[in-house]
């Protein structure tokens, strides 16, 4: 019997196009799924339905499948993150060999992938968190991979890796070795964060063309940005929905208004904070998806608020392109900042030329942008050291202000356009009202404080109430 190249544990929907992939390009898999909780049959109905592809194998009996597979073993977990993970290594471990290798494919938290990393090395088994985006067209015909482990685990995986992934506009893999344990995870989370604040402000801007033009007017608005410079995965998707119809009603009307989200987005934000990066823009997108979810409050407070709704004026599409660019930029500069600053505290020794081209084809966020941060990023970490960003968000600020008032005007919510706005005009003032929030600190804490006529950087103290 011919043994597998690579062996996939759990059937779900990203999981059987996975295998798919792998195995249309060449290679042997096996399959496991468990046969309990209502999932008998996933395993036999895959491979009947599959049955044109001789190099796939199906197992309900974890060791059998383990058999199965070559050594060192490459073994790709496409399992719910969280604690089930842990239970499928717990479930492996005894029957897997010195050197062998779990690749855990799903969305799950970097510093779960740390202490998993560091906890199978004791056991010999080498461990891989890879993130992957791109949906099931993308696991099916070419995701992104974003794999954090060992440089000496890379080396085994990344032939069947760089295989399936989707290719980027010079044929390369979007795959490239990440870095050290949780850093493929962290990037992945990251990228789900850009992710949130791209697909907020695609809502935001609907809300607002939505006042003065019809569904199929903002497609066309959008199709045509998708020809220039603005074109992106999230754009096109956005105008296709904008036209889906069901009889002669739009679709999407009868979505309900209520964003879910499973927590990357969330993970993202609360890891800026701790890395003491500044990430308004993915964090006022996960508040507007949670402000969504409040659907039967705000309409209770809907009926009470008194201020008028009525149309004020429409809105300038050139300006509201250059906003959107705005506000794009901005996004970007805050994701790859997060970025930079784990690889820093973690010594992971990103690179993010080379995180933006793997992100430039199979990923969610895959745009025209994206391929420009490549080069943006070749030798520079920081896009606001750029000087043709600089001259566009110089040019954009009074627009996407204007954008701001119009918005205000026809009392609709944009939180992200605003938090690119204010980051923009905070980071580029020279003197905010910072030594206010010290002083007061000072007063109420002994918290001292740095005076800005002493180049010392000693810190003292005064006591504010003394007359
Ligand atoms: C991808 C996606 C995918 C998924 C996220 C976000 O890159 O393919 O990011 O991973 O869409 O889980 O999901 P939520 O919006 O539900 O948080």
């Amino acid at each position: 019997m011919i043994e597998s190249d690579f062996g996939l544990i759990g059937l779900g929907v990203m999981g059987k196009n996975i295998s798919l992939n792998v195995a249309e390009n060449g290679y042997y898999v096996s399959v496991y799924n468990r046969s309990t909780h209502k999932e008998e049959n996933i395993v036999a109905d895959f491979l009947k339905e599959h049955s044109s592809y001789e190099n796939i194998k199906g197992y309900t009996e974890i060791s059998q499948f383990i058999q199965s597979i070559k050594r060192p073993r490459n073994i790709f977990l496409m399992i719910k993150a969280g604690d089930a993970i842990d239970a499928v290594i717990e479930q492996l471990l005894p029957f897997l060999s010195e050197d062998d290798i779990i690749t855990d494919g799903g969305n799950s938290h970097y510093t779960d992938t740390q202490r998993r990393f560091n906890y199978l090395l004791t056991k010999g088994i080498h461990f891989v968190g890879c993130g992957v985006s791109g949906g099931e067209k993308g696991a099916r015909h070419g995701p992104s991979l974003m794999p954090g482990c060992s440089k000496s685990t890379y080396k085994i995986i990344s032939p069947i890796l760089e295989a399936i992934a989707a290719k980027d506009s010079k044929s390369s893999p979007c795959c490239a070795y990440i870095g050290s344990e949780g850093s493929g995870h962290f990037v992945k989370m990251v990228h789900n964060g850009i992710e949130y604040a791209e697909m907020q402000l695609l809502a935001e801007l609907y809300a607002l063309l939505t006042l003065s033009f019809s569904n199929e007017e903002i497609a066309k608005v959008l199709q045509d940005w998708n020809e220039r410079d603005l074109s992106s995965f999230l754009l096109e998707i956005t105008s296709e929905i904008l036209l889906k119809k069901e009889g002669d009603d739009y679709l999407l009307d009868f979505v309900l208004d209520k964003a879910g989200s499973k927590g990357t987005g969330a993970w993202s934000s609360k890891t800026a904070f701790d890395l003491g990066s500044v990430n308004s823009m993915m964090s006022s997108a996960v508040f507007s998806r949670y402000i969504s979810s409040f659907k039967e409050t705000r309409v209770v407070l809907a009926k009470k608020a008194t201020h008028s709704t009525s149309y004020q004026k429409k809105i300038d599409l050139i300006a509201l392109e250059k906003a959107y660019r705005f506000a794009r930029i901005i996004n970007h500069h805050q994701g790859f900042d997060l970025i930079h600053r784990a690889s820093k505290k973690y010594n992971w020794n990103l690179k993010l030329s080379e995180i933006a081209r793997i992100w430039t084809s199979g990923c969610i966020i895959r745009s025209q942008f994206m391929s420009d941060c490549i080069c943006y990023f070749e030798n520079k970490n920081d896009l606001l050291t750029n000087t043709s960003i600089l001259n566009i968000l110089n040019d954009g600020e009074k627009i996407i202000s204007k954008i701001i008032q119009d918005a205000m005007a026809n009392r609709v919510p944009i939180d992200s356009f605003w938090s690119a706005y204010n980051y923009w005009v905070s980071m580029t003032t020279a003197m905010l009202p910072a030594h206010l929030i010290q002083a007061q600190r000072d007063y109420f804490g002994s918290h001292t404080y740095q005076r800005n006529d002493n180049d010392s950087g000693d810190f003292t103290h005064t006591n504010w109430s003394e007359t």
